[in-house]
């Protein structure tokens, strides 16, 4: 029986992500393999959603969806992404998210390099490039959050990709119901390397801390531990995997939760082989060289999924629709890819999507907190 106080979720954390000697992960629920876990997971049927598919998504039927028992509310999605659509937004948060006016870690100081990715990414990038893009640890999209006074700022605000909003709403309903109208106002994309872990926290800094949490990771596997309401509570900690989904809703909303350890890439090596990166439909790859998103690119045909679904409900995306058609032609091309699947093996990227406002409300309606001097120095100076 825990002491009343006693922080359980910290306790846990610390076992977790101990380096030496290892942790021991025997209590992390593997949803690939639950063995003696099944008690503490129900399997759930996406309700929502009457046209199964949305472009880049695989069929709502086709989706593995648990429901964590222990923390009602918590749901996780395995992996349902095409490799297509799982390819072009890990290009879309390393490439395009980190582009200003977007706020990052790196702009306390003047930017180096004003394209962080496209400076670093290449073997033959110079030295300081590559360190500074490895020194990239977050991207704050639509509403910045200032991380000093923990609030979000009504005067640094961006549009928010469209993108990324339209499929995350399409998850939502899918999952929740289709009355569920979630609506993606701010997100923070964490980049994470081997040595990286994330302590216990609860998101509450939204005005409406009723609409869920959407959460998409990319890259390499990681611990992933979600708690109670308070930090008294022992948490379950389970995996997620490239591509998976975690959906925080209900009471699970405002749950603590953590990245104890991201771990290297061969640690699932009986993974199936849809788990890894190289599966992409041999049909859809082009032997196009081309590692630029240039014109040659956007001539290519379009590829196999994308007129597979041309019926089914397509990603809205930003105001320039060639640049998403573009992007999607580019990332079947393998020289293309090659960067970005290398950072992927030492990396894990995390896409962590809010809504701000409570439903029919609007940034007018409320009284905002202030931010802190630096935060208003570094989003004029962007
Ligand atoms: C977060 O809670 O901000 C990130 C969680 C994750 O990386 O999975």
């Amino acid at each position: 029986m825990a002491d009343a106080g006693e922080d359980i979720f910290m306790k846990h954390f610390k076992a977790l992500k101990r380096k030496c000697p290892p942790a021991d992960l025997t209590s992390v629920l593997d949803l690939d393999n639950p063995g003696s876990f099944t008690n503490k997971i129900s399997r759930i049927t996406p309700k929502g959603v009457s046209a199964d598919s949305m472009f880049g998504l695989l069929p709502v039927s086709e989706w593995r969806a648990y429901e964590l028992l222990d923390v009602p509310g918590a749901i996780i999605i395995r992996n349902p992404f095409t490799e297509m659509l799982r390819r072009y937004f890990v290009c879309r948060c390393l490439s395009d998210y980190p582009r200003q006016p977007n706020i990052s870690n790196l702009d306390t100081s003047p930017r180096i390099y004003p394209e962080i990715w496209q400076a670093g990414c290449h073997p033959n990038s110079d030295l300081r490039a590559r360190k500074y893009l490895h020194k990239l640890r977050w991207v704050t999209l639509g509403y910045h959050y200032d991380w000093t006074k923990k609030v979000y700022s009504q005067e640094s605000c961006n549009d928010f990709p469209q993108d990324l909003s339209t499929t995350t709403q399409h998850i939502v309903q899918a999952v929740l119901g289709e009355s569920c109208d979630f609506k993606a106002e701010a997100a923070i994309v964490n980049f994470y390397h081997l040595d990286s872990s994330l302590s216990g926290h609860t998101d509450h800094s939204e005005f409406d801390l009723a609409a869920p949490l959407i959460s998409v990771s990319f890259g390499l596997p990681c611990v992933f531990m979600i708690g109670g309401q308070t930090k008294t509570k022992v948490p379950q900690a389970l995996y997620l995997r490239d591509g998976d989904v975690v959906i925080m809703s209900g009471k699970a909303r405002m749950s603590y939760h953590a990245v104890p350890k991201v771990l290297p890439k061969n640690v699932f090596s009986a993974a199936k082989k849809s788990d890894t990166p190289s599966s992409v439909d041999k049909n859809t790859m082009t032997s196009t060289v081309n590692p630029k998103c240039d014109d040659e690119c956007s001539k290519r045909s379009h590829c196999e999924e994308f007129t597979e679904h041309s019926s089914a409900k397509k990603v809205k995306h930003d105001a320039d629709t060639s640049c998403f058609t573009q992007l999607i032609n580019c990332v079947h091309d393998t020289e293309f890819w090659k960067p970005y699947e290398t950072y992927l093996h030492e990396s894990r990227i995390n896409l962590n999507v809010r809504q701000l406002f409570e439903p029919g409300k609007q940034a007018k309606d409320y009284c905002w907190p202030t931010t802190d001097p630096a935060f208003n120095f570094l989003t004029n100076s962007t």
